[in-house]
């Protein structure tokens, strides 16, 4: 672990990784542990592909919150399981494309408001909330959230690589979860952008759930269809629910983080081993 002054005022969860703290560390980011670094090198072993698809969904974000200010207009941003800073956080990137953007973060692992706090101290159009996204009505009631967040203008609520974390068994989850703040809420014109951990093969999904479930990391691994089937009545924006590398490309995106030298010997396996991938894309709310 690299050490960090935030650290220390927090409870860390140490006997078992965190999906913040594994993930964060498939991205560069420092603020890990052995057991969140050993979580991901067994489950490399089995689903290589892993580290790429993180990274491909962390570059789907730029481009995503880049299409929502840019192309769409929205200036508001719901973050659920918003993870560790990393480069090019959702506020950046808004920001970057209109600078009145604000964000509400939101993450159940007490570590993301730790090094977020850090990182928004200067900046008041953005706030980071311990919280679980499968209770949207405490998060639609949190105080920073009613101070950044305008219900009457449109709103995008961003569910990004989170959707394995919504189990079937959880009560209310994935559906309430995902659909409560745009369906109850939100305006018409409002979007909501979603991703998860995708295999085609129903077997080798629950394969993979097993595996992160016996890990201690709450898992659901789904099938396109099964993932596609909670967004229904929401229109997805061109190309549609896809690989997220084939979500709008763009080579001159700026690059992450480098990959940790433990990891290198995994960086492009999904251009021949494409078993799993992430899914997902960006959906309008319709009048
Ligand atoms: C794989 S990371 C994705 C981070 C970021 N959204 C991204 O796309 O780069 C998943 C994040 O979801 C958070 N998370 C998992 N379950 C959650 C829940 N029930 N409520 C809020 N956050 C959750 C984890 O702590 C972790 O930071």
């Amino acid at each position: 672990m690299t050490t960090n002054e935030h650290s220390a005022e927090i409870d860390v969860q140490l006997d078992k990784p965190t999906s913040a703290r594994a993930y964060g560390w498939m991205l560069g980011g420092k603020d890990n542990y052995e057991v969140d670094r050993n979580s991901i090198l067994t489950v490399v072993q089995e689903f290589p592909g892993c580290v790429d698809i993180a990274r491909q969904n962390r570059q789907f974000l730029y481009r995503a919150v880049r299409y929502l200010v840019r192309d769409v207009g929205i200036t508001q941003f719901i973050d659920m399981g918003c993870g560790l800073p990393t480069d090019n956080n959702v506020h950046e990137v808004a920001q970057r494309c209109d600078p009145d953007a604000r964000v509400v973060y939101v993450d159940i692992d007490p570590i993301v408001l730790a090094h977020g706090r850090a990182l928004l101290a200067n900046n008041a159009a953005t706030a980071v909330i311990t919280a679980d996204m499968r209770e949207p009505e405490a998060i639609l009631e949190h105080q920073d959230t009613r101070r950044l967040i305008d219900f009457s203008e449109p709103v995008a609520v961003l569910f990004l690589s989170v959707g394995h974390h919504l189990q079937d068994t959880d009560p209310g989850a994935p559906r309430h979860a995902l659909r409560h703040i745009i369906d109850e809420v939100a305006v018409p014109g409002s979007h909501l952008a979603a991703s998860q951990v995708v295999i085609d093969d129903p077997v080798r999904g629950a394969r993979m759930s097993d595996k992160l479930n016996g890990l201690g990391v709450p898992w659901q691994t789904r099938t396109p269809a099964e993932f596609g089937a909670l967004f229904d009545g929401l229109q997805p924006v061109e190309p549609g629910l896809v690989n997220l590398k084939d979500w709008r490309p763009d080579p001159t995106q700026p690059p992450l983080e480098p990959v940790p030298t433990e990891l290198h010997r995994y960086v492009g396996i999904t251009n021949t081993n494409t078993e799993v991938y992430e899914y997902g894309g960006v959906l309008r709310k319709e009048a």
